[in-house]
């Protein structure tokens, strides 16, 4: 094996780099500073057949193979790793079970449209207590005859909510642990299936990335991927070619930010010379182009390895592991060299330093990928006992009381929430200034993203007002919706409340929401959605719609 592009390879290489300059590089500050997904640019990509490169012209595909597929995603994201990472996901981790574990009937119904770019692809595995451990995944899918019936979130979702087809991993059989795992193709539209909000990333910003939310939603029987129960291996074996992507995406970034600090050196005159003249710039060059060349054997390696269906598990992992850690070792060098040009917002050096993070974590962190190595190597350590996949995890905020108000009339909810409330040892009499800065409150009422417009602010201030409380938000309240001031978001990042009483209104219940929630005496929690994780981590709730909820809760209150 010489891990050596073809002439065809290099010609493809060329005219993807045509492209990403010509058509990304113009937009790329847009598209980091608005958070934008670049439609334009992937509509191009799809005339272009490049969602289609490593799969089988049967299907509808390019027929070209693994190593042509990474060398677009190294394209792409040399220019920018948002569009790199889009690519990346829709064909090794939306498109790829679908070809090598799909049933005759399911490849001739998804394939065409995902090849041909017409729908884009997506992965469901991540949960917010399956990250490292996919294994624990607590989404559920129920045998009803003729379909599952599928609940849960999954968290950090890649190309969603833009994607249109997402291959999905729920428990079928709890007791039975990661071989009670299944797969599932499940498609945007179906009833019960929507989607969270849009992250607000430190990098990659261009690649949309999104929440999942499946409530009671009905999963054709024929939608089952592979075999009932093989959903993990098929994870584990869809992840291992993910990484050979994630490498690329790493490879690209580091490939970019190199040449634009070569090219810089040259430039910049300091001491009377180029910057490349000075021997402590010049070491820094030769190691990164050193780095580069080590990582690009190892992404192409493990490319070739694949296409010749040889084990690969281990040598994606390496390509993975080694390619981003020193893709952040090349874009500090990188960034470093600009001086202080480099850190200004627009500088493409700046937002590959961002960029560059992510590749140590998603797909697997570095860490994950060091385990997978090691059990090549050394044979899988022994395990205790078979852990069942739906074991109770202990909720964020600690143990609550969980009573959950999900039947009967709105009112009927509304009163049964203030019975309960009027036997907690909470002054509801009390009368706070709304403006109390949240760590000092006794009461607050916060507001999510699921209030909606601005106008629906009112309910909430008309609520804290009936509860005597301080208004708070979730961080995407304050920060990008700016319905209230920035001092009052409650979260990790934000101010932590230790009070009596908390209401939750519209609030789904992120980790990072949840940290700063954990020392409140009660939490009560209202949602229109039955799995949003704020209810496991409430002591009350009630199921329903906060424009609803919220008036009758205020007049009871009152009363
Ligand atoms: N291929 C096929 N099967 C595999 C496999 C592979 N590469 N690796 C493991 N398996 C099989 C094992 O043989 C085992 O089978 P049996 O039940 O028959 O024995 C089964 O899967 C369970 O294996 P383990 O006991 O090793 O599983 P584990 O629970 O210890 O987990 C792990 C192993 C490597 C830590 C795994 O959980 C893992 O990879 N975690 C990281 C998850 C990850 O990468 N998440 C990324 C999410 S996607 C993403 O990030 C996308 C994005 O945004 C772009």
């Amino acid at each position: 094996m010489l891990y050596q592009p073809t002439e065809k390879h290099e010609k493809l290489r060329d005219e993807i780099r045509e492209f990403a300059e010509a058509e990304v590089k113009p937009i790329t500050f847009q598209l980091d500073q608005n958070n934008e997904f670049p439609m334009d640019q992937v509509q191009a990509m799809k005339r272009k057949g490049w969602f289609g490169l490593p799969f089988s012209e049967e299907y509808g595909g390019q027929g070209e193979d693994i190593l042509s597929y990474a060398i677009a995603v190294e394209e792409l994201s040399r220019v920018d790793g948002g569009t790199g990472v889009i690519l990346s996901a829709h064909t090794s981790l939306g498109t790829w079970p679908i070809y090598a574990f799909g049933t005759e009937e399911q490849k001739k119904k998804y394939l065409p449209d995902l090849l041909k770019g017409e729908k884009l692809a997506a992965f469901g595995l991540t949960e917010p207590n399956a990250g490292s451990d996919a294994g624990g995944t607590q989404t559920t899918a129920v045998d009803k005859g003729d379909h599952y019936l599928l609940n849960g979130n999954k968290i950090f979702i890649t190309n969603a909510p833009k994607a249109d087809t997402y291959v999905v991993f729920a428990s079928t059989d709890p007791s039975k642990g990661t071989r009670g795992i299944s797969a599932f193709i499940v498609e945007k539209g179906m009833e019960g299936f929507e989607f969270g909000e849009h992250y607000d990333k430190l990098g990659i910003r261009s690649s949309s990335t999104a929440e999942l939310k499946f409530n009671n939603v009905k999963v054709p029987k024929e939608n089952l991927l592979g075999e009932l129960g093989q959903g993990f291996k098929i994870a584990m074996a869809t992840l291992d070619g993910g990484r050979i992507g994630i490498a690329a995406q790493a490879l690209g970034i580091a490939q970019g930010a190199y040449e634009a600090a070569l090219e810089y050196a040259k430039e910049r005159e300091q001491f009377g010379a180029p910057l490349s003249q000075l021997q402590a710039i010049q070491f820094k060059l030769a190691d990164m182009a050193t780095k580069l060349r080590a990582a690009r054997m190892l992404v192409y390696s493990a490319a070739e390895l694949k296409e010749a269906h040889e084990p690969y598990s281990k040598e994606a992992a390496m390509a993975k592991m080694y390619a981003s850690d020193v893709c952040l070792e090349i874009v500090n060098d990188a960034l470093q060299i600009f001086g202080g040009n480099g850190y200004l917002k627009g500088m493409d050096v700046e937002r590959a330093y961002r960029d560059a993070k992510i590749t140590t974590i998603y797909e697997g962190t570095n860490e994950i990928q060091r385990v997978v190595i090691a059990s090549n190597i050394l044979g899988k350590p022994k395990k205790k006992e078979a852990k069942p996949a739906q074991q109770k995890k202990q909720p964020l905020t600690g143990e609550r009381k969980n009573k959950i108000f999900a039947e009967g009339s709105a009112q009927e909810k509304v009163d049964q929430l203030v019975d309960a409330l009027k036997g907690e040892d909470i002054d509801l009499e009390e009368v706070i200034d709304v403006e109390t800065p949240i760590a000092e409150a006794k009461k607050v009422v916060a507001a999510g993203k699921g209030i909606g417009e601005k106008e629906n602010m009112k309910l909430i201030e008309d609520l804290a007002d009936a509860l005597g409380a301080a208004i708070g938000s979730s961080r995407p309240v304050a920060e990008v919706m700016q319905y209230v001031p920035l001092n009052r978001f409650v979260g990790l990042s934000g101010q932590k409340f230790g009070g009596d009483l908390y209401v939750a209104c519209g609030i789904s219940g992120a980790m990072q929401h949840l940290r700063g929630i954990q020392d409140a005496d009660v939490i009560v929690a209202i949602n229109n959605d039955p799995n949003a994780p704020i209810f496991e981590n409430a002591d009350y709730g009630i199921v329903g719609d906060i424009e609803e909820i919220a008036p009758l809760l205020t007049e009871a209150l009152k009363k």
